[in-house]
C-alpha cells in the first residue's frame, strides 16, 4: 500500500450524480485531462484488494489487444485507493445512445453482439489477474446461503458439469459497460473479467434486462424504460445467437441468469430480506 503515489483529492472533481450507487466514485482534474480517477467508497482492507484487483484485471485485459481504456496508475489518498485511466471524455454508453435514440436499438443491439462476438474470439489463459469463472463460480456455490438442500446440491453439480473454457469473458457485461467515443467502441468496468463459457457474460446481461430492469434504480442508468429494455435484449439475442435455435440459447441465458444471480450473493453484501428474495429468484432462475 505504502508503494502507491499518493494524491490529493482537493485537486479532483466528482463527476457522480448524487444518490448514484455505482460501486466506486470517478474524478477528474484540469491539471490532467486526459485523466479519469475512479476509488473505491469506501477505506477498509476488502476495498483496497477489489481496487488494485479491478486496476490489474482492466490492464491484463487490456495487454490482450480488447478495445478498453489504458489503465495508468494506482494511487492512494489517505486510506483509500483508485486508480488513474484513460478518460474518454466524449464518450456514451450504447444504453445511453438507445435511451435517446429508441429507433436505434435493432442496430445497437447489433453492434453490442458484433463487439461481444470479438470479445468472445479472445483467449485468456495465462494471466494470474483473469481467473477461471468455473472455479469461482464452484467456490459461490459451494458457499452460498441463498439456495439450500437439493437445490443446492443440484446448483454445484451443474456448475461443476460446465467447460472451464480459454474465453474472455467480461464479467459485467451490459449496455452500460460499453462505450463509443469517435466512432470507436470500448469495454469498461473490467473488475469481474475472468475466462469461461461466454453463457457466464449472456446470462449476466439476461439477469439485467428480465429482472434488474425493473428497479427505478436500473431504469435511471439504463435510461431506458422496461419495455425498451427488453427490445434491446430480444435484439440483442437474435444478433448474437442468430435466428435459428432462439428458444434454447434463451433458456440457457436463463439458468446462467441464475448463476449470475448467486454470483452477485458472493461478491456483494446483501441484507437477509434481500438474500432470501434473490435466493428464490435464483431457484426458480436454474430450474
Ligand atoms: N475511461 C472512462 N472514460 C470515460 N468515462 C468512464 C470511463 N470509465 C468509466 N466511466 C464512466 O463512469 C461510470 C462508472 O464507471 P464503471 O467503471 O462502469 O463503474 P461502476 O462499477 O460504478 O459501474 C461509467 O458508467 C462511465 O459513465
Ligand atoms: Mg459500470
Amino acid at each position: 500500500m505504502n508503494d502507491y503515489k499518493t494524491i490529493d483529492l482537493q485537486e479532483w472533481t466528482c463527476l457522480n450524480k448524487e444518490g448514484d450507487q455505482g460501486s466506486g466514485l470517478i474524478y477528474t482534474n484540469p491539471k490532467e485531462p486526459d485523466v479519469l480517477l475512479k476509488t473505491s467508497r469506501r477505506a477498509e482492507e476488502a476495498s483496497r484488494e477489489r481496487t488494485v484487483k479491478e486496476f490489474h484485471t482492466a490492464k491484463a485485459v487490456y495487454d490482450l489487444g480488447v478495445p478498453t481504456p489504458k489503465m495508468l496508475e494506482i494511487v492512494k489518498m489517505g486510506d483509500r485507493l483508485g486508480f488513474k485511466s484513460e478518460w474518454l471524455k466524449d464518450k456514451k454508453s450504447f444504453a445511453r445512445l438507445a435511451g435517446e435514440n429508441p429507433e436505434s436499438i435493432d442496430s445497437l443491439a447489433a453492434q453490442m453482439a458484433a463487439s461481444a462476438h470479438k470479445l468472445h474470439a479472445t483467449q485468456a489463459l495465462g494471466s494470474e489477474w483473469i481467473p477461471s469463472m468455473k472455479e469461482v463460480m464452484l467456490q459461490a456455490a459451494s458457499s452460498t446461503l441463498m439456495v439450500e438442500g437439493k437445490a443446492k446440491e443440484a446448483l454445484e453439480r451443474f456448475v461443476e458439469g460446465l467447460e472451464d473454457a480459454p474465453t474472455l469473458l467480461h464479467g459485467k457485461f451490459n449496455f452500460t459497460n460499453i462505450i463509443v467515443e469517435n466512432g470507436k467502441t470500448y469495454w469498461i468496468d473490467l473488475s469481474h473479467a475472468a475466462h469461461g463459457l461466454p453463457m457466464f457474460d449472456l446470462g449476466h446481461f439476461y439477469l439485467y434486462c428480465h429482472y434488474f430492469a425493473k428497479e427505478d434504480r436500473v431504469n435511471n442508468i439504463a435510461h431506458m424504460n422496461q419495455e425498451q429494455i427488453l427490445v434491446f435484449w430480444n435484439r440483442f439475442a437474435f444478433h448474437y445467437n442468430g435466428p435459428d435455435g432462439i428458444d434454447s440459447f434463451e433458456a440457457q441465458c436463463k439458468r446462467f441468469a441464475g448463476l449470475a444471480l448467486v454470483m452477485i450473493g458472493y461478491t456483494a453484501v446483501l441484507t437477509d430480506p434481500e438474500r432470501g428474495y434473490l435466493g428464490k429468484l435464483a431457484a426458480y432462475l436454474l430450474q
